[in-house]
This record gives structure tokens, sequence and C-alpha cells, in this order.
């Protein structure tokens, strides 16, 4: 940064991630979480590419190692056990080798891959580790657009919040509500609270209902046809298909890069779906802001949050949300809280219902500096580079004062500060093209 500590705190960061290095995969936070995170490893391999390429190959690698035989990535992986952590493998009993949970999370690898290898210095060992990647992208889109998109209908489903990576984010509050915790619903103990205050993570009812679909779908053997019929929680979330319509996009420049031509008109044709079909499903009238959709009630969910966003990011929304979004910065000090602030739902300390979150903003205002909104893209980065100054490697951050909140040393914070923060101006600007098909 330009004489603001800078130096210092690259070096604080890299320190980040080699302390939260498991050799191979890095821990989100070491306590907190101490396994392999998907969306995760994905952003943090970004931060690792800026100092030592081959391990960030690896931690994207060591991830897809993990894949399951039907193209599934798993969003936790289990490397070896920890009991600091609730809920581990025994209770998601899986029966994987590694151990991993049995649902996924947003498909941000294909573009962190794209990334990497558009800013690699080593491009034989990046092309190498792409051609090896590729199979397995396209396996795991393939996954999304066939298990989670049974009938084709150009837009992916979600079975349960953590799905979502914005466990408890307000727009979840409709949907789960209906999600009803069965008497004998097995007794756990949260191990969360024994790192980060109660009031700044989800509350018990709603852990309650996040196990009882871990229970369920542990009794549907993770069966993906059964989960998508039997769970009572079926939503359409706006970051998870923003993100894996924007994913599609990047695979398909992988897919040429390599002649992949078969693969490439497969792409063509998942992204033409969900480009025909996401913006009616996902657009509020009034502001053309994405919103979630509750598919067990077929209505959109009110809830107005961040993700909705995104819409910029896979290359579509309105063009009204810009000054949706200058509104929605103006209300706090800093951008961009995951909640208005004027809204009811907004609790400015507790998780994803009023936070910034540094990786949201980075994914984010790549959309908005695409679309050439750069005094927002701008904004958002300023203020993700002043709370991480002010506050260290939070998880996530206090929209009105600044205050950091939850994990510390938080290695997706400390790769957002190396791979978007810390980086001259002509080398964090929109990639060429984000969408090669127009
Ligand atoms: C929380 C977040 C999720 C993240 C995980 C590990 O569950 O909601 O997005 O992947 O922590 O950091």
């Amino acid at each position: 940064m330009n004489g603001c500590g800078g130096e210092g705190l690259r070096g604080q960061a890299m320190a980040v991630l080699r302390a939260n290095d498991r050799g191979g995969y890095t821990v989100p936070s070491a306590g907190l979480y101490p396994f392999q995170w998907n969306w995760d490893s994905c952003l943090v391999a970004l931060g690792w590419a800026r100092f030592d390429e081959a391990r960030a190959w690896r931690e994207i690698e060591t991830l897809f190692a993990a894949q399951w035989p039907d193209g599934m990535v798993p969003h936790i992986v289990f490397h070896r056990d920890d009991p600091a952590y609730f809920p581990g493998p025994a209770v998601w009993a899986t029966g994987r080798l590694p151990a991993s949970s049995g649902i996924t999370q947003p498909p941000v690898a294909a573009s962190c891959v794209r990334w990497m290898l558009e800013g690699a210095r080593d491009r034989e060992r990046a092309l190498a580790a792409v051609r090896r990647l590729f199979p397995k992208l396209l396996a795991w889109h393939a996954w999304f657009h066939s298990a989670r998109d049974p009938e084709g209908r150009g837009w992916v489903v979600t079975v349960h919040p953590w799905e979502t990576g914005m466990d408890n984010s307000p727009a979840w509050d409709a949907p789960l509500a209906a999600v009803t915790p069965p008497p004998d619903l097995a007794p756990y103990e949260r191990r969360d609270l024994t790192h980060v205050d109660a009031a700044q993570r989800p509350t018990r009812a709603e852990y309650d209902r996040y196990m009882t679909l871990v229970q369920l779908f542990r009794e549907l053997a993770y069966d993906p046809a059964a989960m998508v019929a039997r769970s009572p929680f079926l939503v359409v979330d706006p970051a998870t298909n923003a993100i894996l319509l924007r994913a599609d996009r990047d695979l398909a420049v992988l897919a040429d890069r390599l002649g992949e031509r078969d693969a490439r008109r497969r792409i063509e044709g998942w992204i033409a779906r969900a480009e025909a079909a996401l913006p009616d499903l996902l657009a509020e009238p009034a502001s053309g802001l994405w919103r979630a959709f509750d598919l067990r009630c077929g209505r959109p969910v009110e809830a107005r949050t961040h993700a909705g966003f995104l819409a910029l990011y896979a290359g579509l929304g309105d063009a009204r949300l810009a000054g949706l979004a200058r509104a929605w910065a103006g209300e706090t000090r800093y951008a961009l809280s995951s909640v208005p602030a004027a809204d009811p739902a907004f609790d400015r300390r507790r998780y994803w219902r009023g936070p910034v979150w540094p990786v949201a903003n980075f994914l984010i205002a790549r959309g908005f500096a695409e679309r050439g909104l750069t005094d927002l893209a701008d904004r958002l980065r300023r203020d993700t580079a002043a709370l991480i100054a002010g506050e260290g490697f939070r998880e996530y951050f206090d929209p009105l004062d600044g205050t950091g909140l939850g994990g510390t040393r938080f290695s997706w914070t400390a790769a957002v500060w190396l791979a978007w923060i810390d980086q001259p101006e002509r080398d964090r600007g929109p990639n060429e093209p984000s969408d090669p098909l127009k």
C-alpha cells in the first residue's frame, strides 16, 4: 500500500497463511475452523499465488483430491480429526476418504484457477496444473447443472444454508423457519462459542435447524436426488448461482486455452440456460437486486443482502444496481454491509447479518469494476484496506465503527490483502472480457 504500512501488512498476511498451512491445505483460522473449507481454499490460493505459486496450485489440488465420484466437491474436508470442531467427521458420517461433509459450497474454483493461470510467472507449471484440474472442475460444474438442476431449469438449488457460505444470512430466515427440528434431534454441543462471542455467531434456534438438515441428509445417505426431493430447505441462492455462472464463463476460457472444444460447447449450453433463467427468477422488480427464491413456498425471499450485487460479477445485472449500491454504501462508514443498515434485520456484529466481509467485498468489487463502476469498486477496496489495517486479519468487521469480529488471523482475509489490496493498479483491474461468449 502507498505509505500506509503495506509492506508490514504484506509480511503479516504471508505469515498468517504460513501459520495456517497444514501441509497442502490451509485452515481458515486455527481453532475455530481446523479443516479445509472449499471456497476458502480456492480464494486462499490466490493469496499463496502472490509468493509461492507451487503451494497455491497444491491448495486447489488437495481440495479436488476429496471430490466425490459423482463430481461433488464437499464443503469441508476433514484431513485429520479435531475434537475442537462441531460437527466433525463422525457426525457427517459420509463414509468418504478423505473424510468430508456431504454438502457443497459456492464454486469459485474455476474462476480462481483462471486468475492464477493469467497471473502465473511460471506458465508451464500453471498450464500443467490447469490440465490436471480441468476435468475435475468440469465434473463439479456438471454435477451442479444436473444433481442441483434436475429439470434443466437454468438455476441450481441449495439444500443447506452452509452451502451458500453465508450461513445465517437473513435470506435464510423464512425458508429455515419451515425446518422443524424433530423431537429425536441428537443432542450436540457447539464448539464455535468457545472461540467467538455468542453475539457474533448464529443462534441456537438456527443451529438446531442446521443439525436437523444434516441428520436428514445422513439418513438419506447423501443421495443427491433424495436430498433435493426431501430437503425442507430448498432455495435458489443468488450468490451460488452468480458464482457458478461466472465460473462457467471462466471455465469456458480454460477450455479454449486447452483446446477442449466439446467441453466448451457443453459449458456454453449451461451459460445460455442460466442467462435466460436467472434474472427473471431472482431480480427484485423495484431495484434489480437479486434475492433468493424459496422453492418450497414458490416465492421470492424478501430479505435484501449484499449477495444480490453478485449479479454484476456474473456478467448480468441491471444498471439500477449502481444507484442502489451507492445508497447502501452511504449508510455506513465502511462498505459494503452484508445487510443494509436501515433494514430491521441489520445486526452490526452478527456474522452474515450486517458485518462487512473482505472476501465478499473482493468478489462484489470485481463485478463493479468490470461494469465500469470504479467509484464503487474503489470504495470497497479502500474500506477493506482500512478495516484490515486498523484491526488485523479478522473474519468480519462492524460496518459502523470498524471493530474486527469473529475469528482472528483469518486465511482468506490475509489472501484478500495479498491478491487485491496489495496490488498495483494494473494488476487489479478487471480481467479481459469476463464473458468470452459475447
Ligand atoms: C463459515 C462461513 C463460510 C466459511 C467458513 C470457513 O461457515 O460462513 O462462508 O467458508 O466459515 O471460513
